[in-house]
């Protein structure tokens, strides 16, 4: 271990599940990195929907209690393994965990690294590492948007929504989106017209901004509202779904409503109706470890170096210590926020 290192590290710990207040942290010994692996400082990791659905027990891969939580981070290189390039100490990169992010310090394997661009802050970088690969994989990969279409982009305040709307806006794509009046005129400020998703008549509204159908709708609600976001496509439009946030406070299995709604989807693909519905799920393909990883480093890439040149803005809606994991959370499950709430450790 370097003289940089220090000898026991910090990590916030989910016990079960508990209130935010619930979380508890814990210092051990800072481990060696293995063959193949680096000792990254945690400078800063988000908090995402997933850790909502974690505490609760309702995420469609959860891992068993207890564990560290933490989908992403973004740090830099301490020490390296056997094998591993020496001159990567001291250089940030971003690291897509899952779990285990919320440390001050993390090992992780060297081929999950993607190195984040010169004079982008550690915060700013971690708001699109699991929103910027989403994002960008379900616009680009998925849904094939292209300049001049129209797209219904749900929870747009959200942090997957608000990165959606820029990397949209910025691609020629008008943008409809969806929030709660009180988020509105930060959705008009990212480019998108905005429209209350609570608004009973919310089909009515969007069609009348869409008279001819929406190209693309990115929804990540699920429930009976997936039936209004396939219907407002226009004919050669993609529906495309990336989760269930109406059934986290439902109780049951937590797989029950993600399989529900993959019949609903292989339903509509089977009928001739003219459009595509599909499910993105970021981890697909990641048993090819080597392909995945060098598809998350190009797409991760492309969203990191938009922000380096300052096309896109970072929507860091808070900055807070990883001793006070419990504020983030609550401050994060809100519905006041916009934009990502990232914890930040070290000095
Ligand atoms: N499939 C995948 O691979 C994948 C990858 C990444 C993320 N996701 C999914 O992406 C979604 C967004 O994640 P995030 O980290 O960006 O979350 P986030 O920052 O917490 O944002 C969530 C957004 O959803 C809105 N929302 C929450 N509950 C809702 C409900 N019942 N109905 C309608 N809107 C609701 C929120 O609006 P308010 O602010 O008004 O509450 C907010 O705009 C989650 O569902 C997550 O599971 C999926």
């Amino acid at each position: 271990m370097s003289p940089a290192s220090p000898a026991s590290l910090t990590e916030v710990v989910l016990p079960g599940r508990v209130d935010p207040e619930g979380l508890q942290l814990r210092t051990r010994p800072v481990p060696e990195p293995g063959p193949g692996q680096v000792l990254v400082a945690v400078e800063a990791s988000g908090v995402s929907f997933a850790e909502q659905q974690m505490r609760r027990g309702k995420y469609y891969d959860q891992p068993p209690f207890p564990f560290v939580p933490g989908y992403d981070l973004v740090g830099t290189v301490a020490e390296t393994g056997a094998g591993v390039d020496p001159g990567l100490r001291g250089r940030r990169f971003a690291v897509l965990t899952k779990v285990g992010g919320w440390a001050s310090h993390v090992l992780a394997d060297a081929g999950d690294l993607v190195a984040v661009p010169d004079g982008v802050g550690a915060a700013e970088a971690e708001t699109v590492v699991v929103n910027g690969i989403t994002a960008w994989q379900m616009l680009h990969r998925v849904a094939g948007a292209r300049a001049g279409t129209t797209v219904l982009v749900h929870g747009a305040n959200g942090g997957v929504g608000s990165t959606l709307v820029q990397l949209a806006r910025r691609a020629g794509i008008t943008v409809i989106g969806t929030a709660s009046p009180r988020h509105h005129d930060a959705v008009r400020a990212l480019g998108a017209t905005p429209v209350d998703y609570r608004d009973p008549d919310l089909a009515a509204r969007v069609r009348e901004l869409a008279p001819g159908g929406v190209d693309a709708v990115f929804d990540h609600v699920g429930g009976e509202g997936i039936v209004d976001s396939f219907r407002l496509l226009a004919r050669g439009g993609t529906l495309v779904s990336y989760g269930t946030a109406a059934t986290r406070d439902v109780p049951g299995s937590s797989r029950a409503p993600v399989l529900k709604l993959f019949a609903r989807l292989l339903l509509w693909n089977l009928l001739p109706n003219g459009r595509k519905a599909h499910f993105y799920n970021l981890w697909a393909g990641s048993r090819r470890r080597a392909a995945y990883q060098a598809r998350l480093r190009e797409d991760l890439g492309q969203v990191l170096a938009l922000l380096a040149s300052g096309e896109f803005t970072a929507q860091v809606a808070a900055r807070i210590p990883l001793s006070e994991a419990a504020r983030a959370m609550r401050l994060a499950e809100s519905g006041t926020v916009t934009g990502k709430v990232v914890l930040v450790s070290g000095s």
